[in-house]
């Protein structure tokens, strides 16, 4: 029996989850395995219910669970409450605190089938396998922040951007070993031309590349990531990096597989994982059965591989997710002349389909 905490969201959470939960459990239809699911509020949505986006109940049902899987939080709706109320800050930062998930793994694959849908030319991304290792519970997300009124009307704001040795030995160590597994190149980005954070990043990574001789190692200046990552992808293997570089880099690479509804993420280190499309809450297309479940479902196939330790299950989802893409079903964000438009229900419905003829 396999427990996993479900926490929906806002947005377009409600509208992915679900169906992720329809593969989730034809998996175990195919494979013969129970997956008891158990759904909690948080984001807005526990905000509206309950005045707090991160009930101490959703907590203990996450701790209670084997592994999480989350749609997203936010939305206009609360981008004004204060900082401690808001969906971001006041759930989904505390929530990966308190799991203690430091590392976030996020894969950047883009299936044959779908380079031409990257705003990239075809040869540049066609294969592309990349692993992007964003650090998740340290940087200027979890720092001391202030504001303070200046005589001249105008405010002063404190933001302060903290790592210890510790933090950055623990992810970048993960860093080596999935290079280890993988091919054997690490690129480690930071900004150390200008961040006390990014001199004391490199020298950690530089101690540790001694333990880790078979691993080709480099660093790079963020700025120049950001570049080469639209240049030339294909020259990285796994990368690390801080907080905010992870994100905004990911963002950026998700383009690389034709959208951001294809990349999927699992948040690692504590007793429990996380899995989460790298995507947010989407408020523009909720609510229309328009939003891509292929990342949310490919989280799920991350969560059975590396929690659950079901290779084969999670193999046949993404196995099931390529047949789809190959038979030239898309939702509207990665749609192309001459292929067959689904929605999120109907997308899910294929990969099923795919599932089960496999
Ligand atoms: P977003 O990722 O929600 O959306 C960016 C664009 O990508 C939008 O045009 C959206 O329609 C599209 N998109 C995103 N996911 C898609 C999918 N699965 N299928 C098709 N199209 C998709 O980012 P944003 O607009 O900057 O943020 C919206 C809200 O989501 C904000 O409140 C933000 O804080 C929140 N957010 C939450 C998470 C999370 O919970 N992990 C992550 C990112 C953003
Ligand atoms: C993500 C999101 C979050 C982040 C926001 C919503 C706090 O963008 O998961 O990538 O920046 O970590
Ligand atoms: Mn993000």
């Amino acid at each position: 029996m396999y427990k996993i905490a479900l926490l929906p969201g806002d947005g377009i959470g409600p509208e992915i989850i679900p169906q992720a939960v329809r593969v989730l459990h034809a998996v175990g239809q195919r494979f013969d395995r129970e997956f008891q699911c158990e759904t909690a509020l948080i984001g807005g949505a526990a905000y509206d219910a309950t005045g707090h986006p991160l009930p101490e109940e959703t907590l203990e049902v996450c701790r209670n669970s084997d592994a999480v899987l989350l749609g997203a939080v936010g939305g206009p709706k609360w981008d004004n409450l204060e900082p401690h109320l808001r969906p971001e800050r006041g759930a989904l930062l505390p929530l990966r605190k308190q799991l203690g998930l430091f590392a976030n793994l996020r894969p950047v694959m883009v299936n044959y089938a779908l380079a031409d849908a990257s705003p990239l030319k075809y040869d540049l991304v066609a294969g592309l396998d990349v692993l992007i290792i964003r650090e998740l519970t340290g940087g200027l997300y979890f720092g001391e922040k202030r504001r303070e009124d200046l005589p001249d009307g105008g405010q002063k704001v404190v933001e302060t951007l903290e790592y210890t040795t510790q933090e950055v030995v623990r992810v970048v160590r993960l860093g080596f070993e999935m290079a280890q597994k993988r091919g054997k190149k690490l690129t480690s980005v930071d900004k150390a031309n200008v961040l006390e954070s990014s001199r004391l990043w490199r020298e950690v990574v530089e101690e540790l590349a001694q333990e880790y001789p078979d691993v080709e190692l480099n660093h790079i200046l963020v700025d120049n990531c950001a570049m080469q990552l639209v240049r030339n992808p294909k020259q990285f293997d796994v990368m690390v990096t801080e907080n905010m570089f992870g994100d905004i880099l990911t963002d950026l690479a998700s383009q690389l597989s034709g959208s951001i509804g294809m990349l999927p993420s699992a948040s690692l280190g504590g007793g429990v994982a996380l899995y989460e499309p790298i995507h947010g809450s989407a408020p523009d297309i909720a609510g229309q059965n328009l939003a891509n479940p292929l990342a949310t479902i490919l989280s799920v196939a991350m969560m059975l591989r590396i929690t659950f330790n079901l290779e084969e299950e999670a193999t046949a989802i993404e196995r099931a997710v390529d047949g789809v893409l190959q038979q030239d079903y898309r939702t509207g964000d990665i749609m192309q002349p001459g292929k067959i438009r689904l929605g999120t229900v109907e997308m899910t419905d294929a990969v099923i389909r795919a599932l089960r003829q496999e």
